[in-house]
């Protein structure tokens, strides 16, 4: 029996994936390239934007024809989508022929589900549930970097975000826990380790041994072999000095920060319920480059948040030209209901909030190609992660920094640390050529 997933959204989501291909796995099913030819068919879904939500829809209602013509086949919609108020009724209804819906932390019901759906029992669950971890098996996807979990949901309440309500309130996994996951990683030969969180640097916070994020950074920094530590992702409040200092005194985790500004006015920010400024921010960004001076920052931004002004705008374009990121994920803001922006008065026009994220877009890719251009003639070390498919003989991987490099080599590179010379910068993406091998 085969099964094929459909991951939309975050890191987070493409986590899970590999504990839901981990559990069909037990139960005998074997992952296959094409929907079509599968006896399962799972949506790990997203609803961070309307835009989101609507294609994912879209590719739901697709399944009908598919399923009349294989009856036989199991249809599951899980993750962030499903977890919304009133969505699991809404699915049932327009979509009955899903077998399966669950909510975010229903993970640990999928293998009953499926059990239940075979002898034609449907299942919908989307309480909330503590899983444990360590009861899944993973079918890891990304090799060689390994994702793992430090903490789930989160408790910001930005006005305009929809994650805390459907991934609850924010809980870390004991560090014990952790590190015995990262220690088996490296065992099976990872060589890129990246944690997430919705707000790692709050890790611990809720334990009850003061264990905390620059902790497990060092615990995990300070185990042998040769590998790379990511983390992600930061909120600008929370990134304290220590954290800092332990990054720039271990080589092993990477000096590459992603650090959602948001926006670049004190006043949005203050309505978004960010608690930083503007000056708070720009600080914080300095205090960063001072200890880590070839350090990475990548950012996210909204344009159009409910009574963004032309000022408020403009103060965004200022902050992203004194921030210097080498990217930045650019997003038109999205009504979601059920949070505090929705209701908002003075929503911005669709024409506006277009016009302002071309402007946007323009803006960052100007300071990319600068930052590029500063690279070209200069080697860096890579870790070779995989094949670019779109160029014979081609594959890419990162600098400790996060910028994705392209080089001709040998697939079975895939996995070692090269270094790399840099020859050539095509907006995003730099071109190189290997210099030296791992020994
Ligand atoms: N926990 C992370 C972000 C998770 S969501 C953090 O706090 O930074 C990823 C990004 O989606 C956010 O940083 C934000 O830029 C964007 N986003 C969230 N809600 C949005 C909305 N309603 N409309 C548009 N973009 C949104
Ligand atoms: Fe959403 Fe804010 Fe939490 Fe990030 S910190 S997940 S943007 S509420
Ligand atoms: Fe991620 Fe989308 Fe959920 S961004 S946390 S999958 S709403």
């Amino acid at each position: 029996m085969k099964y094929y997933i459909n991951t939309y959204g975050c890191q987070m989501n493409i986590h899970d994936s590999e504990k839901i291909a981990g559990i069909l796995e037990e139960l005998n099913y074997h992952a296959c390239s094409k929907q079509e030819e599968a006896d399962i068919v799972v949506f790990n879904t997203c609803c961070i934007r309307e835009t989101a939500e609507q294609k994912i829809y879209g590719h739901i209602g697709m399944l009908k024809k598919l399923k009349q013509a294989h009856p036989n086949m199991l249809v599951v919609v899980c993750g962030c989508m499903s977890q919304q108020e009133g969505v699991a009724d809404k699915i049932r209804t327009s979509y009955p022929f899903v077998d399966i819906i669950l909510g975010t932390s229903n993970l640990n019901s999928l293998k009953q589900a499926v059990l239940d759906a075979q002898r034609r029992k449907c299942c919908v669950k989307v309480d909330f549930e503590l899983y444990n971890e360590e009861d899944f098996v993973q079918s890891r996807t990304s090799y060689p970097n390994a994702w793992v979990n430090i903490n789930y949901g989160c408790n910001n309440f930005c006005t305009y975000c929809i994650v805390p309500y459907v991934r609850g309130r924010e809980r870390s996994r004991p560090l014990a826990d952790i590190l015995t996951e990262v220690k088996k990683l490296l065992a099976d030969g990872y060589k890129e380790i990246t944690l997430l969180g919705q707000n790692v640097n709050s890790y611990g916070h809720d334990l009850p041994n003061g264990e905390d994020f620059s902790a497990l950074l060092k615990s995990i920094a300070e185990l042998d072999g040769k590998f790379r530590l990511r983390f992600m992702t930061s909120h600008p409040k929370d990134l304290s000095q220590e954290v800092i200092d332990v990054i720039a005194s271990y080589p092993k985790i990477c000096d590459n920060i992603h650090l959602p500004v948001q926006s670049g006015s004190t006043e949005i920010l203050r309505r978004m319920n960010r608690r930083y400024t503007r000056e708070d921010y720009l600080s914080l960004i300095c205090k960063i480059r001072t200890k880590l001076p070839n350090v990475g920052i990548t950012t996210d931004i909204m344009v159009g948040f409910p009574g963004e002004t032309e000022q408020d705008f403009e103060d965004t374009l200022d902050l992203v030209q004194k921030a210097r990121y080498s990217s930045a994920f650019c997003f038109i803001y999205s009504r979601r209901k059920g949070t505090p922006a929705y209701s908002m008065e003075n929503q911005i026009p669709y024409e506006v909030k277009r016009e302002r994220i071309t402007r946007l877009l323009a803006c960052q890719n100007d300071v990319t190609k600068q930052i590029s251009a500063e690279m070209i003639g200069k080697q860096f070390e890579v870790l070779v992660e995989g094949a670019n498919n779109h160029y014979k003989n081609t594959m890419c991987g990162r600098t400790e920094s996060g910028r994705l490099v392209n080089f001709k080599c040998d697939e079975q590179m895939t996995g070692q640390f090269v270094t790399v010379l840099i020859e050539q910068a095509k907006s995003a993406t730099l071109w190189g050529k290997i210099v030296t091998e791992e020994e």
